[in-house]
């Protein structure tokens, strides 16, 4: 059944729209991200980023619609992030997904968007083998889960705290790196001598799943608090700030590969997929193609901007749950958490 879905994304920091054909070929893909709007603060401030989805939200559907030279009347199916996310923010997509599936007699379909992190792998490995192991880790959210059929994955283990992106960014806070800290932090760790500075890494007791990322910051403060950095004290050398972010960033990603290990092994797990801003991260994709229990498994690792947050990722989802006659109505509500199963989803 061919299907024609536009997806509409508002959850974080990006405002983002995208109309998706048969649930894979992505005829556009526009994102505007609010980066620069949060970098003093280096955050997300609530606040700042729905007054800007409010004032994004409709050049951006047009330009959407625009590229992929599409009209409303086209369309299937409207597919929107309902959860999880900030209210104020997920209500800005959600209310023009309403406005467009009434106006237009279109199916509204909400969308759980850590699910489309794990269903963007499919969009360009269709038939990767399942049971899929997919970890999705970004400034919001970091667990893994394990996919056994398509649109169906079951949470293994999640963060307890920070997530893996939020740990980078406060880390690099620390070191007076820029925000987003996640590429900067990798970037001042290409530069790093050879050094035995090391931070601990949570692993929680031999067989769990869960991520905890809180202590490292912690482990990082306390480090440069006896070199006399921070607060009151001096500025760290270049050669330190890339030590450190050396040492930082071995101990935030090395653990989401040893904690990919062990769910590979618990699941049985014939192939895997990364997503959320995380995933870019160079250090991760070596260490995983140098771990002999995942370097075998079929990757099914979607490009960089299905990576990030986007909507092609919730049409692709949306398609599915569309064909699969899991649509919502206009009372569809945004809510803070996501699922825990995608069957609870929707
Ligand atoms: O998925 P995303 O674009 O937005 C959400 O947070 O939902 O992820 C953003 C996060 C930020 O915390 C950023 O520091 C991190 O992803 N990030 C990276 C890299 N690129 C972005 N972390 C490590 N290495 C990267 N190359
Ligand atoms: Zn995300």
């Amino acid at each position: 059944m061919s299907a024609l879905v536009l997806g509409i994304e508002s959850s974080c920091d990006e405002t983002a729209c995208a109309v998706v054909r048969d649930g894979r070929e992505v005829l556009s893909n526009v994102i505007g991200s609010q980066t620069e709007l949060h970098a003093r603060w280096r955050g997300v401030v609530p606040e700042i980023a729905s007054r800007s989805h409010m004032q994004r939200m409709l050049p951006i559907l047009r330009e959407a619609l625009d590229r992929a030279q599409v009209a409303p009347h086209d369309l299937d199916a409207i597919a929107v992030t309902n959860r999880p996310g900030m209210i104020g923010c997920l209500l800005v997509g959600i209310s023009a997904a309403k406005a467009l599936a009434w106006q237009f007699g279109k199916p509204l379909v909400g969308v759980d968007h850590v699910q489309a992190h794990i269903h963007a792998a499919f969009m360009t490995a269709p038939d990767a083998p399942l049971p899929m192991l997919a970890l999705v880790a970004s400034g919001g959210h970091t667990a893994l889960y394990e996919v056994a059929a398509h649109g169906y994955a079951t949470r293994l283990g999640a963060t307890r705290d920070d997530a893996a992106g939020e740990a980078l960014d406060k880390g690099a806070a620390l070191l007076g790196l820029p925000y987003p800290g996640g590429p900067a932090i990798e970037r001042a760790a290409l530069g790093a001598p050879a050094s035995a500075l090391s931070f601990p890494q949570a692993l929680l007791g031999p067989e769990s799943l869960d991520f905890s990322f809180s202590g490292v910051k912690t482990a990082l403060l306390t480090h440069l608090r006896k070199l006399g950095i921070g607060g009151e004290g001096r500025a760290p050398s270049e050669r330190e700030v890339q030590e450190c972010a050396h040492a930082y960033q071995a101990a935030v990603v090395d653990v989401m590969v040893k904690k990919l290990e062990r769910a590979a092994t618990t699941c049985g797990a014939r192939s895997l997929s990364i997503g959320g801003g995380v995933a870019r991260n160079q250090r991760l994709r070596d260490k995983i193609a140098a771990s002999p229990r995942l370097r075998d498994l079929v990757q099914a690792f979607p490009p960089f901007d299905l990576c990030s947050d986007n909507a092609a990722m919730v049409a692709g989802l949306g398609t599915l749950l569309w064909q699969q006659g899991r649509t919502s109505d206009l009372t569809l509500e945004a809510m803070a958490t996501a699922a825990s199963t995608s069957r609870a989803a929707h």
